[in-house]
């Protein structure tokens, strides 16, 4: 078994670069191994309700960056928002995830009504919120209001790479500290980052995997850069499902109980078959979009992705991919489990 729990940043890179020479399936099949000791055969769903795609930032790569003026813009009301939920409840789901743009209107007063209205209805379902950053006062203020969760990506975490990506106003330190904050609360937290991203390198990779490795997050959410078509990358390469599987594999054996999403983007870059493959190499958690038809083809933060299906036919055929690979898609919370057993002991 291959064991780089001690690596360094240039043995990472160096494995990461010279990848070809790794036996692939051996990999996934370690990774699985770890996941299936942490968590069995479960797959966890998230309904994924994207509340606004208003953003007052202008990240280089994203879509809904403020400077792409012709974003359609809109908001969910919180009549909609509880919608979503009791619709995603019946279908099963038991977390809901409230990702959205930084976008002043949802004020912590509005966000903390929110959060509070959707615990008293759903009592036994998870919260998490995808918000960006924000000051502590303002996350611990969700935090006691209810949300168990948070998603944070750190992007990347070379601030030099950082500054390639975000524009001047935003602030590698801040975006950390955020992070840093979140754990301190106690929320589950979830960090992660884009695979292919421009200018990204094998050693950017490796320092991706060492905070990782200093941070634990709960959750470690990673999938391809894709680019959109009205951004400043409009024109630069995307990431490959070959090395964000590959990065996958990496995460679970160093994270033995991470969640761990097999991303809407890496099945955006292989419909057919992103999300069974992301499970393969490790992943067991898969985010089904939960918002509202009309909304989601405004919600583009890449080019192609995918707002069709509707929330019950997706489930189906995801359903029916977790079981042709041995999986199965449950009705859980699907909270961490690290540290559970040593509890229940
Ligand atoms: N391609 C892939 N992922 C993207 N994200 C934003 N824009 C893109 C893109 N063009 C990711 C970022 C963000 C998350 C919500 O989506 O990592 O944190």
């Amino acid at each position: 078994m291959l064991d780089f729990t001690n690596f360094t940043k240039r043995e990472f890179a160096d494995l990461i670069r010279n990848r070809a020479e790794i036996d692939r399936e051996e990999l996934y099949a370690e990774a699985r191994a770890v996941r299936e000791s942490s968590y069995g055969t479960d797959v966890y769903i998230r309904g994924l309700i994207e509340i606004t795609n208003y953003c007052k930032n202008d990240c280089l790569y994203c879509g809904i960056r403020k400077g792409n003026l012709d974003a359609m813009r809109y908001r969910l009301t919180p009549e909609q928002i509880l919608s979503c939920c009791e619709h995603g409840y019946e279908l099963g789901f038991r977390t809901f995830v409230l990702q959205g743009g930084e976008d002043y209107f949802f004020s912590d007063e509005l966000l903390e009504k929110i959060v509070r209205d959707i615990k008293r209805c759903f009592p036994d379902c998870a919260v998490t919120l995808s918000l960006g950053e924000k000051e502590y006062d303002s996350y611990l203020r969700f935090f006691e209001a209810g949300a168990d969760r948070y998603l944070l990506r750190h992007e990347t975490a070379n601030p030099l790479h950082y500054s390639l990506l975000h524009p001047k106003e935003m602030s590698h330190a801040h975006r950390l500290e955020c992070i840093r904050n979140l754990k301190r609360i106690g929320y589950q937290t979830g960090t992660g980052f884009m695979v292919g991203s421009p200018y990204q390198t094998a050693e950017n990779l490796a320092e991706d995997l060492l905070l990782l490795k200093e941070l634990q997050p709960e959750m470690v959410g990673i999938g391809p850069f894709l680019p959109h078509h009205a951004t400043p990358f409009a024109h630069e390469a995307g990431g490959t499902v070959e090395l964000t599987l590959f990065m996958l594999a990496l995460i679970r054996l160093l994270l033995p109980f991470s969640l761990l999403p097999s991303t809407t983007a890496l099945g955006t870059l292989d419909p057919a078959r992103g999300r069974q493959r992301g499970i393969l190499a490790g992943a067991n958690v898969v985010m089904p979009n939960l918002s509202p038809s009309d909304v989601r083809s405004k919600y583009m933060i890449y080019d192609n992705k995918n707002t069709a299906t509707e929330t019950a036919d997706y489930l189906v055929q995801l359903k029916r991919e977790m079981h042709e690979i041995g999986y199965q898609v449950v009705t859980s919370r699907g909270d961490c489990n690290r540290g559970r057993r040593m509890m229940n002991d």
